[in-house]
């Protein structure tokens, strides 16, 4: 059994249908990455995934049990986190302040705390009273993941945690997934960067306007499959 997965899961916003049937399947300590271009609609399934929008009760199934209604801070207190598109963290607030809200409401102790956030980002640590709006891009990056990690998730989803980062910056952050899986995590990884998606994932989805196109492990896909997954065979 899976620990988590979406069977025909639709999404609209609107009278727009952003998804059409996705069905996806993450198992326990597991890495699945999700990519495609820009409106495929990755965020969009994360946000399915996390219950910031709503759907079918079965739709979306976390260790067995349907949460596809559950609201979005019930879903995270049983171990579902999210390190959102854009970061988001609140820029007047230091990092601990910002690494703090992710304990909010949580319901699982485990090996993430901010003693040990602060280990894995080693910035953090020097950096803890430093306001958000202070902080780099990529230190900017990890106090999000950092957060997600305080609510010690079972499922960590990412989202597009490369974006706009220097390579260098890049090579920083996914240096730490293999800790955080160690941790007991199982991650899925949204990225438009094909190459970065291959490296880390034990399994690959490739989306086209609202739909799986491809799916298979990373030495099982062909450059080319994946170019005609991603943008459509013919371009
Ligand atoms: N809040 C919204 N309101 C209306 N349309 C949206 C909204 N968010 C996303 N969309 C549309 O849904 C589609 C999928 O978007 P998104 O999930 O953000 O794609 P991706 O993350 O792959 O770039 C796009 O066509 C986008 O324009
Ligand atoms: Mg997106």
């Amino acid at each position: 059994m899976s620990l988590l997965s979406t069977q025909n899961l639709t999404a609209h916003y609107g009278d727009f249908q952003a998804l059409f049937g996705v069905d996806i399947e993450l198992g326990e300590a597991e890495t699945i990455a999700i990519i495609g271009a820009n409106g495929a609609g990755k965020t969009t399934l994360m946000r399915s995934i996390a219950g910031v929008l709503r759907n079918e009760p079965k739709a979306v199934l976390y260790d067995g049990i349907p949460i596809g209604t559950q609201p979005a801070d019930e879903i995270m207190s049983q171990g579902v986190a999210m390190v959102p598109e854009g970061r988001k963290i609140f820029p007047s607030l230091s990092v601990e302040e910002n690494l703090l809200i992710g304990t909010y409401g949580r319901k699982i102790k485990g090996h993430w705390t901010l003693d040990t956030v602060y280990e894995l980002f080693p910035i953090l640590g020097e950096r803890r009273n430093t306001p958000g709006t202070a902080l780099s891009g990529g230190q900017q990056q990890m106090v999000a993941i950092g957060r997600a990690l305080m609510s010690n998730p079972r499922v960590l989803l990412c989202d597009e945690i490369s974006l706009g980062l220097a390579p260098v910056v890049i090579k920083d952050i996914y240096q730490a997934i293999p800790q955080i899986k160690t941790a007991g995590a199982s991650l899925i990884v949204v990225e438009q960067d094909i190459a970065q998606a291959m490296a880390v994932a034990d399994r690959v989805y490739c989306m086209m306007e609202g739909r799986i196109t491809l799916t298979g492990t990373p030495d099982s896909l062909s450059r080319d499959d994946i170019h005609d997954a991603y943008f459509g065979a013919g371009h």
